[in-house]
């Protein structure tokens, strides 16, 4: 492959903290943690930072945390129906059941005008996903969570340092998650991160994260239903430089994503593209796109673009109607017309750090040429 979803390069930063763990011969949660938290809170300024051992986890504890403000065991958190599958998968691994919402095409993100014909008495929560790094639309999500009483989980898994009308995504709901998988803009390798300025909500995630523990406590007094979600120290150091290294990659990225935009805007009347607002800052987490007419023939595209070496993924699918995993769940095809048309025509790829001017020429001139 010559265009790789993401990749990553270890450098000295990370190669002295996980040098720091192994002198101390403790790579469980530790000091390498505790500094990747206090840094991350610090880099966003969010009040707390919860390490986690991956965005999913990062997703269930949030989702679990609930518990400890007033939702029962089979309550409702609504999800958008396209998304990355942890999300709906851990709002299930909490003991909630998820309720799918549609999406735009536009934004790829939850259709605010279909979120309130889905709340019922049983809804607790509204989990948004920044999907791609474009933030969701926060002020309406707000005008309707805020009377119904919900909480609003920000799924930014694929959203690091974004921002809506000037504040960084994570902290406009209630809680945020992060995941430091490959390929994200700040990578550890696995590893995620709960992020809160609210004090009572961080210590029940600190808790709910370390077996529903009190927060700092070793001992066998279980308080609420929790795992073991911690990070450990060898994940924190690669994190720790991935966090040094932010602004330079963010901004490297960022320039990627402009160049592609401009070098295929020939292709608009084939495409639907990334477009970012001007009260918005759009993390560049991969670049998107979705046909605009279901003739151009989207697994033809995607055999084409990884035959020519551009490593390619889907964009999600409709989770409820066109994955066999929530079959269960008895959604029929056709009830998210939306997801289930991005999911058959949307695509994406990476542009990250690594990627050099002419990588981006060759991925414009390779998209032109299929639909010559
Ligand atoms: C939106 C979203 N949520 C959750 C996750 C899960 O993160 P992880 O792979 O670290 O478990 C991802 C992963 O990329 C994601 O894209």
């Amino acid at each position: 492959m010559r265009i790789m979803f993401g990749d990553l390069k270890i450098g000295d930063t990370a190669r002295k903290y996980i040098q720091r763990a192994l002198d101390s011969n403790w790579v469980s949660e530790g000091a390498n943690v505790k500094e990747f938290e206090q840094n991350f809170a610090n880099k966003f300024g969010y009040k707390h930072a919860i390490a986690t051992s991956s965005g999913t986890d990062a997703d269930i504890v949030s989702c679990a945390s609930l518990y400890d403000f007033g939702a029962n065991r089979g309550d409702e958190i609504i999800v958008p129906a396209l998304c990355f599958v942890a999300c709906a998968n851990s709002i299930l691994a909490a003991g909630f059941t998820p309720k799918f919402v549609d999406v735009r095409v536009d934004s790829l993100n939850i259709d605010p005008a279909k979120i309130d014909e889905a709340i019922t008495d049983k809804t607790r929560a509204i989990m948004v996903v920044h999907t791609m790094g474009k933030p969701c639309e926060m002020d309406a999500i707000l005008k309707i969570a805020r009377p119904h009483n919900l909480k609003i989980i920000e799924d930014a898994c694929e959203a690091h340092g974004a921002t809506y009308k000037g504040k960084f995504v994570g902290s406009i709901g209630d809680m945020g998650t992060f995941s430091f998988y490959a390929a994200h803009v700040v990578v550890a390798g696995e590893g995620g991160m709960v992020v809160t300025n609210n004090d009572e909500i961080a210590n029940v995630v600190r808790s709910v994260k370390s077996h529903g523990r009190p927060f700092g406590s070793i001992y066998f007094d279980f308080q609420r239903i929790g795992f073991n979600s911690r990070m450990n120290e060898l994940t924190a150091a690669i994190g720790l430089e991935g966090l040094e290294k932010f602004d330079q990659t963010f901004s490297k990225r960022k320039g990627n994503f402009y160049k592609l935009l401009e070098l295929t805007r020939g292709l608009s009347d084939y495409l639907y593209f990334p477009k970012e607002e001007s009260y918005e800052k759009i993390s560049p987490h991969a670049f998107s796109i979705v046909l605009k007419d279901k003739k151009y023939d989207c697994p033809k595209l995607y055999k084409y673009l990884e035959a020519k070496g551009i490593q390619c993924k889907t964009l999600f699918a409709s989770l409820p109607t066109q994955h066999r995993a929530f079959q269960f769940m008895n959604y029929k095809y056709g009830q998210f017309p939306v997801s289930e048309y991005i999911g058959e025509n949307g695509l994406h790829f990476g542009i990250h750090q690594y990627l050099t001017e002419d990588d981006l020429v060759y991925i414009s001139d390779t998209l032109k040429a299929y639909f010559k």
